[in-house]
């Protein structure tokens, strides 16, 4: 055992890896999650409500005993986590319900959730000692891995799907990333074959944000719930609203809470909700029609505002589904133009400007709460995943520009009417 962690087991075929072995992917190359064990019987030893509540939440690393490295001098950190869980009342009152928080990940230090796997990648990458990381991503993932990778001295090859967002490109290309679009041929995700081979055949660390490929970043979201929980009080929430994409962050949100069950520290999971574009909703229709989570169908030509949420294929999808049906949850597919208008009442009703993949748990909600699935009393936890500054294009596309006029009041008044439908 090293530190908390009793070993990894292969989520497809089993087989047990330890810690100190650097385990990456499963030797039998069959596509399985490492996921880490922990000695739950030894951490309950110290690991109390007063143990927890006694350090003060200034980053993710508050929680470094449930999460890798093994040594606390290999944590590369730009201050991830401790996000605000934002009471949103004029949205509440908006949507007609009673008690809604939001999570507000867009304040990580790249502007997305994905800071907090990435961290946890790059700093076990540290432990590991390697110098080089590859990764696949719609753009979010890959640009908080190339801050991480920059603070630690580590270099990064990213292969981003074509049709990324400029802002997420200017990122990446920013932090010193080595950035390529690759252009999709056939069925197979051309971003995940070229981050595999570059990882089989120069060794570079694989960090993408999906379990098949790295084991460790998938902890990084288990602190939004232990987070949720302590901002929460220690009560849990009814529903927590997430996201998906290749749902690592609706595993590693589990996870987060299952860590917490297990130690003691709370008494009931909360109903988890995935949520996704009708433009790519494979992870959707595998919950709905009991698809096998270990077979399900890719969808074939994903197209969303919410690039996001493009996998085709939901790589840790198997956990995600294990997650619905455990907590009793639910899952439901959003029109692009439904996550529009989330992102408006986001923006208009909390000041909070998010990415449509950000907002589209939020639309998830406007759904749920309309078919009845969720209760007008329900407490209620959105995430609010990525910011909106992610993706000029689409914003501009919806807001639209600012009028020019003159220094003029007479001009103002005149466009004030004509643009904005106001008279003063
Ligand atoms: C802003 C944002 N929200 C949610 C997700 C979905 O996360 P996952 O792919 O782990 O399901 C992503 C993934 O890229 C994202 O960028
Ligand atoms: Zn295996």
């Amino acid at each position: 055992m090293t530190k908390h962690i009793m070993y990894l087991q292969c989520s497809r075929c089993g087989k047990k890896y330890y810690y100190d072995e650097k385990p990456i992917t499963c030797v039998n190359n069959d596509l399985g999650r490492l996921d880490i064990v922990y000695d739950y019987e030894a951490l309950k030893e110290f690991y109390t409500r007063d143990y927890v509540t006694k350090k003060p939440l200034i980053n993710q690393w508050k929680y470094f005993d449930l999460l890798p490295p093994t040594k606390e001098e290999n944590i590369v950190t730009l201050g991830e986590g401790a996000t605000p869980l934002i009471r949103a009342n004029r949205l509440a009152e908006k949507l007609g319900i009673r008690k809604l928080w939001l999570k507000d990940e867009t304040r990580n230090p790249t502007a997305s959730f994905k800071d907090r796997g990435m961290s946890v990648s790059v700093s076990v990458a540290k432990e590991f000692g390697f110098k080089r990381a590859t990764t696949a991503s719609s753009g979010n993932a890959a640009a908080a891995l190339a801050a991480y990778a920059a603070k630690a001295g580590m270099e990064v090859y990213a292969f981003v799907i074509e049709q990324a967002g400029y802002g997420k490109i200017a990122q990446l290309l920013f932090y010193g990333a080595r950035v390529f679009k690759v252009r999709g041929l056939g069925r197979e995700d051309p971003t995940v074959k070229l981050m595999k081979l570059t990882y089989e055949k120069f060794g570079f660390y694989p960090s993408p944000s999906f379990g098949p490929f790295n084991p460790y970043q998938i902890e990084g979201p288990k602190a939004i719930s232990y987070e949720i929980v302590e901002q929460m009080n220690w009560e849990v929430p009814d529903w927590v609203f997430v996201p998906v994409g290749a749902a690592s962050l609706l595993t590693g949100v589990w996870k987060g809470f299952r860590d917490y069950r297990e130690l003691g520290l709370i008494d009931r999971m909360p109903h988890l909700f995935a949520v996704q574009s009708k433009g790519n909703p494979p992870f959707v229709r595998a919950f709905k029609e009991s698809q096998d989570p270990h077979n399900i169908k890719p969808w074939d030509k994903p197209h969303t505002i919410a690039w996001g949420l493009e996998d085709p294929y939901p790589w840790d999808g198997d956990a995600g589904i294990m997650a619905l049906r455990t907590t009793n949850g639910d899952a439901e597919e959003v029109s692009d133009d439904l996550i529009l208008k989330a992102m408006k009442w986001l923006a208009q009703y909390e000041g909070i400007f998010a990415e449509p993949s950000g907002a589209a748990g939020l639309a998830g909600l406007m759904v749920a709460l309309e078919d009845g699935r969720v209760g007008r009393d329900d407490e209620v936890v959105v995430l609010v995943t990525g910011h909106g500054l992610k993706d000029p294009d689409i914003v501009k596309e919806t807001a639209g520009d600012a009028p020019i006029i003159n220094p003029d009041l007479n001009e103002f008044k005149e466009v004030l009417g004509k643009r904005y439908g106001i008279q003063l």
